[in-house]
């Protein structure tokens, strides 16, 4: 049964853990102890019979748009709804913040179109581009894509947010 509830400062060495495989990938960007403690009230963990299988954070980048970060789902557990799951966790907090655009920045498209985003240009994103992406020595070389959902218009009461039973 997967259970999402808020990160502790006890989980942070196994979220460094899923995060790290992905950051050396190029898919994610690079956390820390220190920075993931900072956002530790916006972080969230999946949990598998007790083992953090998932995590991903908000990060509020303007009063009126948050960005998911740090999505990260263990290897061996994915394409079974875990990464749907925290997004939609994700999705409902910044409903509940009540701001109104929610984004991701990922090479991974597909999955963030089924959660329901849609792709937006840079130009949408400037404060994301600003507090970022002009400071990442990968910048010229990103082909990573924007994509957002408005969260208003979005049936997120709908998602069923009870545990999910998974084999
Ligand atoms: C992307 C990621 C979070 C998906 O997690 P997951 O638990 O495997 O995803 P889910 O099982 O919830 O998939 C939901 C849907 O998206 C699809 N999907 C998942 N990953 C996909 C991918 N890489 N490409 C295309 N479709 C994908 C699934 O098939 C599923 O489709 P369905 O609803 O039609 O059945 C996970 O692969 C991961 O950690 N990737 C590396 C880090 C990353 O890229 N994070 C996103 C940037 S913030």
């Amino acid at each position: 049964m997967i259970v999402i509830k808020k990160a502790t400062a006890y989980d942070i060495e196994d979220i460094l853990v899923l995060i790290n495989k992905y950051t050396k990938k190029g898919l994610l960007l690079t956390q820390t102890k220190s920075s993931l403690l900072r956002n530790l009230s916006s972080t969230y963990v999946a949990l598998l019979d007790g083992e953090i299988v998932g995590t991903a954070s908000l990060y509020r980048l303007e009063d009126d748009l948050a960005e998911i970060r740090s999505l990260a789902v263990n290897g061996e557990k994915s394409q079974r709804g875990i990464g749907k799951q925290l997004v939609h966790h994700l999705i409902n907090e910044t409903k509940r913040l009540q701001i109104s655009r929610v984004m991701a920045t990922t090479d991974t498209t597909i999955f963030f179109e089924k959660c329901g985003f849609h792709e937006i240009p840079a130009s949408e994103v400037s404060s994301k581009l600003e507090k970022d992406c002009f400071q990442c020595k990968d910048f010229s070389l990103c082909h990573k894509k924007f994509m957002i959902m408005e969260v208003s218009k979005n049936k997120v009461d709908k998602v069923k947010q009870e545990s999910i039973n998974i084999s």
